[in-house]
């Protein structure tokens, strides 16, 4: 199973609204099998496919990662139905790169979805586990978690992003294939 190339912002495809899955074949299987080593190789807790160019409501995540490596769960066609409270926490994202920041989410939610074979799912998440949903919810319409905070934050992120881009492509005179 190979690993997946990562794209990462400013990418465009990570700005898409992913569309929903209607196949639930083997192809998708691959896929998330593929999705789910990616995730484990960055490593990361979550990974929508959107991050590996593809715009489908696809996700993988496993909030508590161990030596097994085979304990992640697969969502299709997510939607968050639920929010309550709000709880502030640090993120990251494999698509952000060289940020960390606090973000504000909701609590607990309650997220509908189907898995692999189609098969509907309905369940509650609280805390980290209910974080990295929303985090990974959000790829699947195009949103990030830098769109979370301020336009300040925003801005000197964007400033730091270009010295590291820029400084990338003076190194080696090529664009780097993000
Ligand atoms: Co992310």
């Amino acid at each position: 199973m190979p690993i997946l190339p990562i794209f990462t912002y400013p990418n465009p495809i990570l700005r898409k609204k992913a569309v929903a899955v209607i196949e639930f074949d083997a192809e998708l299987a691959e896929l998330v099998a593929d999705m789910a080593e990616t995730m484990y190789e960055a490593p990361g807790v979550g990974l929508a496919a959107p991050q590996v160019g593809i715009s489908k409501q696809i996700l993988v995540y496993d909030p508590a990662p161990s030596e097994e490596k085979g304990n992640y769960t697969a969502l299709i066609n997510p939607k968050i139905v639920e929010m309550a409270g709000e709880e502030f926490g640090e993120e990251g994202c494999l698509s952000v790169r060289e940020l960390c920041a606090e973000v504000k989410r909701a609590y607990r939610i309650v997220v509908e979805a189907r898995d692999l074979e189609g098969n509907e799912l309905r369940f509650e998440a609280e805390e980290w586990p209910a974080r990295v949903l929303q985090h990974e919810i959000d790829h699947l319409n195009g949103i990030l978690f830098i769109d979370h905070l301020s336009s300040l934050k925003r801005a000197l992120y964007k400033k730091k992003l270009k010295k590291i881009l820029d400084a990338e492509k003076s190194d080696d005179g090529r664009e780097i294939a993000r």
